[in-house]
């Protein structure tokens, strides 16, 4: 089937670059973008590139050039996918916070709203998408809801799951290291396999484009993020045995990484992972483990993120012990609230469990982030502790403002600029004794220490 019309529901991490790079290669193909968010589709709309709702480096000047050739942005959710030859639902797929499962499965309910709307509206055949990440055998579901409320249409399902990860989303989607699409084994889901292998063959090798049946496809999206953050909470626990040993992190992670067989990727120690998915796609790991009972195997998954709380509550404890042995001002400057360097998303970010521990033990906090604002920040305080007074929390629009008012730096997220500051004129300014908490180790440590920094990293 040749694909002239796509509609993607869901416009945002995911759904707006990854259509915006579909756009962009396939400039015979409308893409079309929607979400019921009127916000967000406005920003997506907006002249100034800067108020893009998704910040990732290299996107605006790809929508400026495809937006309103080709690439459009809605909030006519039913428009355009009666006119779509394809669909790819690209919603959120959070934990689920009540019912069976709670805490752990995937909540599905926006998925479902899109396989029941998507049924009620066609009228023509459709290939179905699933792009967000789900757990094992989700498509089984959206086609019962299909087929159950439309009798008359014919559609295909198609599982294409995204392994971009954010800052870096737009090299990851123009040179993939692979593109998985799962299909039916039919002829028709064969058929259907091609459409979409067509779109991405525009730019992506057919080498790198993985066909497999559907399962396999849904299940190793899970597992390749369960994979990744295993390996981070790996050199985690390590950075906790290095301090107490005289060992120094960053050279074992050195040497592990040298060995072929092992890679040098995703060993960064760090104040633990964060972002939207990692503890969500384990937790459904887990989840999904247990119903099958098998116990032993969601115990070891589970683990990853017992070894990542235990490492934000480590570091921050650490910043409260060292304030009251000392005498410090109870006040910390914290610098980097975003889940890593280069994107403005801030979910799960470690920096919210650090600040949400000092503010419990009365230690104010003060945030500068290049690219989170001071709404997101209190948002993301308040939905995690609602006790919080809001006089505890201060934001800076320049990283060295309030220097003088305390003795203590904690860098949370990797931003290059914090690398780049002037940190003999920061210890001029600063409170002294002065301490830096790197929970990055991103900044010089040798360097800090010669300054006059008490400096303390993690692992070493
Ligand atoms: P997001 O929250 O940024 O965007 C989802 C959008 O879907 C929201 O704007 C929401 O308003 C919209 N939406 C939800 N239900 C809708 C409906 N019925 N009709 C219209 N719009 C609807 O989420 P995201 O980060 O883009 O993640 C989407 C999926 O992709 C998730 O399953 C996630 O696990 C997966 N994923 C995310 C990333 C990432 O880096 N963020 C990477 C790979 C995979
Ligand atoms: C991750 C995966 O890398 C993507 O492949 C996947 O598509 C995506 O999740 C998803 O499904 O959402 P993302 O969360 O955007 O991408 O970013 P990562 O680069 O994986 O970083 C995740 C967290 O781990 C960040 O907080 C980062 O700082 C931390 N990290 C990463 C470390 O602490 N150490 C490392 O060595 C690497």
């Amino acid at each position: 089937m040749k694909i002239n019309n796509i509609c993607c529901i869901g416009a945002g991490y995911v759904g707006g670059p990854t259509m915006s790079i579909i756009a962009q290669k396939n400039p015979h193909i409308i893409v079309n973008v929607v979400d019921m968010n009127h916000d967000k589709i406005k920003a997506w709309n907006s002249t100034n590139l800067n108020n893009l709702p998704v910040y990732e480096p290299g996107l605006s000047s790809i929508v400026e050039k495809a937006r309103n050739r080709n690439l459009f942005f809605s909030t006519d959710v039913n428009k355009h996918i009666k006119q779509a030859d394809m669909i790819f639902i690209s919603v959120n797929t959070p934990t689920k916070i009540s019912g069976e499962g709670k805490g752990y499965a995937a909540d599905l309910k926006y998925v479902e709203a899109c396989a029941l709307q998507i049924a009620k509206v066609s009228k023509t055949d459709k290939i179905i998408v699933e792009k967000s990440t789900v757990p094992v055998r989700t498509s089984e579901k959206i086609k019962e809801i299909l087929t159950a409320n439309n009798s008359n249409v014919n559609f295909q399902i198609l599982s294409n799951p995204e392994f971009l990860a954010e800052g870096t989303a737009m090299r990851d989607l123009e040179i993939p290291d692979r593109v998985l699409i799962g299909g039916e084994k039919s002829k028709e889901g064969q058929k259907a396999v091609q459409s979409l292998v067509d779109i991405y063959s525009a730019w992506v090798p057919r080498t790198n484009i993985l066909t497999t049946n559907l399962w396999s496809s849904e299940l190793s999206k899970l597992t390749a993020n369960a994979f990744l953050a295993q390996r981070i909470s790996s050199i985690n626990s390590l950075s906790e045995l290095c301090e107490e040993t005289g060992a120094d992190i960053e050279e074992v992670s050195k040497a592990i990484g040298m060995d072929s067989r092992i890679g040098s990727s995703f060993l960064k120690t760090s104040v633990g992972f964060g972002g939207s998915c990692f503890q969500k796609d384990i937790l459904n790991l887990v989840y999904i483990a247990r119903s099958m009972r098998l116990e032993k195997v969601a115990d070891y998954w589970e683990q990853i993120l017992i070894i990542n709380n235990h490492q934000r509550n480590r570091f921050s404890n650490k910043i409260i012990d060292c304030i009251n042995k000392n005498k410090l001002l109870h006040k910390v400057l914290i610098f980097g609230w975003a889940f890593k360097k280069d994107t403005n998303d801030t979910r799960e970010s470690a920096a919210i469990y650090v600040a949400d521990n000092l503010l419990k033990n009365q230690i104010l906090i003060d945030v500068y982030d290049p690219k989170v604002d001071k709404k997101q920040v209190k948002l993301d305080l308040s939905q995690l502790n609602n006790d919080y007074s809001s006089k505890m929390v201060n934001f800076s629009d320049t990283p060295t403002k309030n220097l003088s008012s305390c003795n203590v730096i904690a860098i949370l997220t990797e931003w290059d600029e914090f690398k780049n500051y002037d940190w003999k004129k920061i210890y001029k300014n600063i409170r002294k004794p002065a301490y830096v908490f790197d929970g990055r180790n991103l900044l010089d440590m040798h360097k800090l220490k010669s300054i006059g920094f008490n400096y303390i990293g993690l692992g070493r």
